[in-house]
């Protein structure tokens, strides 16, 4: 990775600054993209790196993707953890909800993506974060598990007309990230994790960087593409 670009997308916390942070011990020039700039600022400054760049914005908006397509020249490698989710049962959803989902992990991501690959030399590749709840979701996240089916079928696609650039998804199953404060108190996080823990097969909840270590292989093994990674403990079994 020594002297190659990557663009981070969804840099600023969680997944997406655990990769950043490995890109930039591998020697890459990392620019980490995300909505909120004061937050992406600290998350660059927490990493200590000449090499970090930052740029604020909306991977789900026209004028967001134009700007992430025009910071660099060449982009080696695309990662996208990005997600702007709703939580509520299907009923009780507005039309507007969904597609700020759809915007932030389907749509922006493909055509992001097809944009960026146009930038990219034949070694480039792309990797999209899906998750567990494409399998196994839960009551009031089906718009999580719509979007995560989508880029699960999405990658397939794209490695097809991208090629020779790969595509990929990395699919994890519960990690602790800031995410969860938007989801759940505290108390009943640490209720969820534990009692997911003892269930599934490897009978620990992954971690940022398990997540961030899996993108890497997506990014470097030169014989993956168009397939899902899962990194999930086994998650989806239970
Ligand atoms: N945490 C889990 O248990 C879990 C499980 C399975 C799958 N996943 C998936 O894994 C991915 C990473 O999750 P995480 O837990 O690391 O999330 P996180 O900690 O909430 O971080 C999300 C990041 O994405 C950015 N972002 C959100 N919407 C954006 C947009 N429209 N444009 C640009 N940046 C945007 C956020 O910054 P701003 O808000 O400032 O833009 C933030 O940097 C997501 O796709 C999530 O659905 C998570």
């Amino acid at each position: 990775m020594h002297h190659q670009t990557v663009i981070v997308v969804g840099a600023s916390s969680g997944m997406g600054l655990a990769a950043a942070r490995l890109f930039l011990e591998r020697g890459a020039t990392v620019w980490m993209v995300a909505r909120d700039m004061e937050r992406l600022q600290n998350a660059a400054s927490s990493l200590g790196s000449e090499r970090a760049r930052v740029l604020s914005a909306d991977v789900g908006s026209d004028e967001g993707r134009a700007r992430i397509v025009a910071v660099a020249p060449q982009v080696d490698h695309l990662v996208i953890t990005a997600a702007d989710l709703v939580y509520k049962p299907s009923q009780a959803l507005c039309e507007a909800e969904v597609m700020r989902a759809v915007r932030s992990k389907v749509v922006g991501p493909y055509l992001l993506a097809a944009a960026c690959a146009a930038r990219m030399p034949e070694h480039g590749s792309i990797t999209l974060v899906s998750g567990v709840a494409a399998e196994r979701p839960i009551a009031g996240g089906s718009v999580t598990g719509m979007v995560n089916g989508a880029i699960n079928a999405m990658v397939r696609g794209l490695a097809l007309e991208l090629a020779p650039i790969r595509v990929n998804a990395v699919s994890p199953g519960w990690v602790d990230t800031p995410f969860w404060g938007q989801v759940a108190s505290a108390e009943r996080r640490e209720q969820l994790f534990a009692a997911m823990r003892d269930k599934i097969p490897t009978r620990r909840i992954s971690t940022v960087e398990d997540v961030a270590q899996m993108i890497e292989v997506a990014m470097t093994n030169k014989a993956v593409s168009g397939t899902t990674l899962y990194v999930d403990g086994g998650q989806r079994l239970v």
